[in-house]
């Protein structure tokens, strides 16, 4: 039976400032925020926006009224929780309008949450056959001001909606991983903001990669030159980059050249929204499935990493006729057509967050789906009908 990503839907905010300007804010040669890590612009949420109403936002571009009837499954991949106990999918519930005969939890491990969720819904349909998982990964990427990490702030959701004989990915059964308790990053339940040791959080990620790499190609006697893309989890463009250019001594010059060119087409839409945290392996992937010269059923190592720290590489395969289950369309109009804001505008939204018994301006909003007021600290959602 073959199973993986049936649809695929991407949201990011519609403000972002430019990272340039921000390098000049903070007193920095442009050169090492858009070549030293590689950024263009970086998504800045609106207060009423949060991992529940990104997560709704991205779920409702894929799925048909039929779609959910089918699932059974919901998991939310997220670090950026609004809530300690309640998870984000049971919000979805009501948003989405998804049938209440479903499993559904939420699921953290930094920036591996969503790719345990997409291996825990793939033995799902297995074990289901028929019916569909529904796994959202949705993160708002907090480092704060004038920090080393803010550079690598961005926020956005993917959803992905598991199926058999999908549409876009099938995702194989080879795959390899590794855990180890490693101080790179955390976020204290007090704090908003994550702490890291940057530089640390570098050597950890590259480590696992080239650790993963050569553990996969000697379980599976992969031959290097048959690889077709390596994909990476991209918490900055640069970092995957890194990450690749370690293996460059293992193959040849014609292959590292191809698989340099394949990894710039998945960070282009990376440049321009900046880190989803648990997303960004995913949101690489569907850069490099629109921007890519992407051959039939062509093979995919997908390397992903949460930090703390969790790896994994797992291959899966495109589907030929994916373009079609993608609204490419739809993406590129969503990015083209959002608004710049200063930086002291970002620092203003940046320190805005409601508190209890606020009530959220409807005629604020920009989204479909929102923060609508917070009662008794309990947060409520609304979605505005169109
Ligand atoms: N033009 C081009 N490149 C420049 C430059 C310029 N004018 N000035 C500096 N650079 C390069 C540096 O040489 C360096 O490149 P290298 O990494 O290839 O050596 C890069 O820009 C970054 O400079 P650095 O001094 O290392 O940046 P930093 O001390 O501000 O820290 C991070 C960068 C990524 C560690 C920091 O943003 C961070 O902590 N981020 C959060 C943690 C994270 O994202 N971890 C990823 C793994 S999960």
């Amino acid at each position: 039976m073959s199973i993986g990503i049936d649809k695929l839907g991407f949201y990011t905010p519609k403000n972002y400032i430019d990272i340039v300007e921000l390098a000049e804010a903070r007193d920095v040669e442009p050169g090492k925020f858009t070549i030293g890590i590689g950024q263009d612009k970086q998504a800045v949420p609106n207060p009423y926006e949060d991992v529940v109403t990104m997560a709704a936002e991205a779920a409702n571009q894929i799925l048909t009224e039929d779609n959910k009837k089918d699932i059974e499954l919901v998991i939310v991949g997220t670090e950026s929780s609004i809530d300690e106990s309640k998870s984000s999918s049971t919000f979805l519930m009501d948003l989405l309008d998804l049938p209440n005969e479903v499993r559904a939890f939420e699921i953290k491990q930094a920036c591996y949450g969503a790719t345990a969720g997409l291996q825990m819904a793939k033995d799902f349909i297995a074990t289901h056959p028929g019916k569909k998982a529904l796994v959202i990964a949705s993160d708002i990427a907090k480092y704060g001001i004038k920090t080393a990490g803010e550079v690598t702030q961005g926020a956005g959701a993917i959803a992905m909606l598991v199926s058999e004989n999908p549409q876009i990915v099938e995702l194989e059964d080879k795959s390899v991983y590794l855990t180890k308790n490693v101080g790179d990053f955390w976020r204290p339940t007090f704090s908003k903001t994550a702490f890291a040791r940057g530089k640390y959080s570098n050597e950890i990620y590259m480590d696992f990669f080239k650790t993963l790499f050569d553990n996969y190609n000697q379980k599976f006697d992969q031959d290097v030159e048959n690889i077709d893309t390596l994909l990476f989890h991209i918490p900055y463009t640069k970092m995957g980059r890194k990450a690749l250019n370690t293996i460059e001594s293992d193959v040849s010059e014609e292959k590292f050249n191809d698989l340099v060119e394949r990894y710039q087409k998945s960070i282009e839409i990376s440049r321009s929204v900046g880190n989803l945290y648990t997303g960004s392996l995913y949101l690489g992937l569907l850069s490099y499935l629109i921007n890519g010269d992407v051959k039939d059923n062509e093979s995919l190592m997908m390397f992903s990493y949460g930090s703390g720290a969790v790896g994994e590489i797992y291959s899966a395969k495109v589907v030929s006729g994916f373009e079609k289950a993608i609204d490419i369309e739809g993406i590129k109009n969503m990015l083209d057509s959002r608004k710049k804001i200063s930086i002291s505008e970002y620092e203003t939204i940046f320190n805005t967050e409601y508190k209890n018994y606020d009530v959220v301006n409807i005629d604020t909003v920009e989204g479909e789906f929102y923060l609508s007021e917070i009662t008794e600290n309990e947060r409520l959602y609304s979605r505005i009908s169109k």
